[in-house]
């Protein structure tokens, strides 16, 4: 991997940086306070925060050794405010009990993956270059996204295309992938991006960029398993904040956007039956919501930042402690990852 040493404030552009700042100050403001950075990435969120919130210390956590190195190197000059974890963000009540032992005041999740990922050639995230189709965020562990195309059936793929790259061909893609497989596996990704343009219609190519896009996006969501982790982490960050803590999450995918607003719906809404007289202190919502639905970029920011077109983020203040029978729960997501659908 290439790896210039102080690059990493320009090779990410932080989206809605100032508007994640400003909704986790508040909860940060008392001495000592903690943030948990569940997507450290290049550390461009850290940062501000260590800038602007000289109560805070924030806890990093990214999958991904070269962004915790980085981000690590960056953000050195913070001293012992900046603690880095190599770990996946669903993990996170086990890191923070390591590292702080109680509650946070705040948690990020800035999903998805960064510019420095897309950027290096050889992690094969991106259409653009030709690479090895590993697409691994973490990638001393795990299957890569070549494992996926020479091992999943028609209909696993056909499932991850549509609903994952939201691609209108998926079932044409699907069959050109395992057509393609049975004469030699897949290994590049510039392979890749030939069949799928070939399994699209001429006429419908011209328009949407290039026509493998949704096809690399609906592979790196499935090679890390991104929905299922969401699912589980989004409760687990809840479950960690203290009263008065923050949790602020920024999605690019519909079905992560949907994961969140679900999970803080429930926090946020009275649990029992309508038309009690007096609602039990146990039904009561524990969570506030700080945004009105989902906010996104503004037109400015967008045509800056292009990364900041899809962002969808919702934030929302924990406000008691949550009642046992109320804990936030995973819940398997809507369609979940079957072994069987695997060829092998
Ligand atoms: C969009 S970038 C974050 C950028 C960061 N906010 C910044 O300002 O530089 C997302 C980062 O989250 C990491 N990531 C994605 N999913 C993760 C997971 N499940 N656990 C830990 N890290 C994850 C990726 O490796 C990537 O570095």
């Amino acid at each position: 991997m290439t790896s210039a040493p102080d690059d990493a404030a320009e090779r990410h552009v932080p989206v809605l940086l100032q508007r994640c700042v400003d909704l986790l100050a508040p909860a940060l403001a008392e001495p000592g306070a903690v943030l948990v950075d569940c997507t450290l990435g290049m550390g461009g969120h850290t940062e501000a925060v260590l800038e602007q919130v000289p109560t805070a210390r924030v806890v990093g956590i990214d999958r991904d050794p070269e962004a915790i190195a980085r981000a690590s190197r960056r953000l050195e000059r913070f001293g012992d405010r900046f603690r880095a974890v190599h770990a996946v963000y669903d993990d996170i009540g086990e890191v923070v009990a390591d590292v702080v032992g109680g509650p946070v005041q705040g948690v990020l999740m800035d999903l998805g993956v960064s510019s420095l990922q897309i950027d290096e050639a050889d992690r094969g995230f991106s259409y653009a270059h030709d690479a090895p189709l590993d697409m691994r965020m973490d990638p001393t562990t795990g299957r890569t996204a070549a494992d996926v195309l020479n091992t999943y059936d028609e209909r696993a793929l056909t499932r991850i295309l549509r609903d994952y790259g939201e691609e209108r061909f998926a079932q044409r893609v699907a069959r050109a992938i395992v057509r393609r497989r049975e004469q030699r596996p897949w290994e590049r990704s510039a392979e890749l991006v030939e069949v799928v343009r070939g399994a699209i219609p001429a006429a419908t190519r011209t328009t949407g960029g290039n026509p493998a896009k949704r096809t690399f996006q609906a592979l790196r969501i499935e090679v890390n398993g991104e929905l299922e982790v969401l699912e589980r982490a989004v409760p687990a960050a809840v479950d960690i904040l203290a009263v008065g803590g923050r949790l602020v999450v920024e999605s690019y995918h519909s079905l992560e956007d949907r994961i969140v607003k679900r999970v803080l719906a429930a926090g946020a809404t009275i649990s029992a039956p309508p038309g009690l007289p007096v609602v039990p202190e146990e039904d009561q919502p524990y969570l506030r919501l700080l945004t009105r639905g989902a906010e996104e970029a503004s037109a400015v920011e967008r045509e800056t930042n292009p990364r900041s077109a899809s962002v969808r983020l919702r934030a929302a203040e924990r406000t008691r402690p949550t009642p046992p029978h109320r804990r936030p729960t995973h819940r398997p997501t809507d369609r979940p990852h079957d072994p069987g659908e695997r060829t092998r």
